[in-house]
């Protein structure tokens, strides 16, 4: 299920807080969120990874359609994909998914400096912005600064 409208628009903004640096969506679907991304950071690398295939080749179509050369999609598990370099995660996942990026995250390698998730919250750090959106559920939108600007 993609991220709604609504949603969309928040995480967009909310992406505009989080420097120059690579964006990763993790578990980018059909790029309903991936493709607005790259075409809203046209000098940002964007990555997206997607393990279905027919979401996946739909957002490879968009992504050739629109000539999106700072767009890279790939068709793997993101738990097994080197993130080295990407600043900042997008995801909308669900709890389990929450809790099994943790670990990657806070690997000594890992160079992520923010997370905007999409509804599910990391269980272990506090948000440091909660935008609720005005849909039936109030569904909330997390913004987590992981390391300080270098
Ligand atoms: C709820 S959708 C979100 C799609 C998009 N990010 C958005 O916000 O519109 C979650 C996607 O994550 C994908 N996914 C879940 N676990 C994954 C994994 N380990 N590796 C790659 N993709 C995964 C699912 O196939 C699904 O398409």
């Amino acid at each position: 299920m993609p991220s709604s409208k609504l949603a969309r628009q928040v995480i967009l903004r909310l992406t505009e807080e989080t420097g120059a640096g690579p964006i990763i969506d993790l578990g980018c679907g059909w790029g309903n969120l991936v493709i607005p991304l790259a075409l809203k950071f046209p000098h940002r690398q964007i990555v997206g990874y997607e393990l279905s295939i027919m979401p996946w080749l739909t957002a490879v179509i968009l992504k050739k359609v629109l000539r999106l050369k700072n767009l890279q999609l790939y068709r793997q598990d993101f738990l097994k994909s080197d993130w080295s370099g990407a600043e900042v995660i997008v995801c909308y996942l669900y709890p389990g998914g929450m809790d099994s990026i943790k670990n990657k995250i806070e690997s000594e390698e890992s160079d992520i400096r923010f997370v905007v998730s999409n509804n599910f919250a990391l269980t272990s750090h506090q948000p440091d912005k909660t935008i609720r959106l005005n849909d039936f559920y109030n569904s909330p939108v997390y913004l987590y600064q992981l390391k300080s600007t270098r």
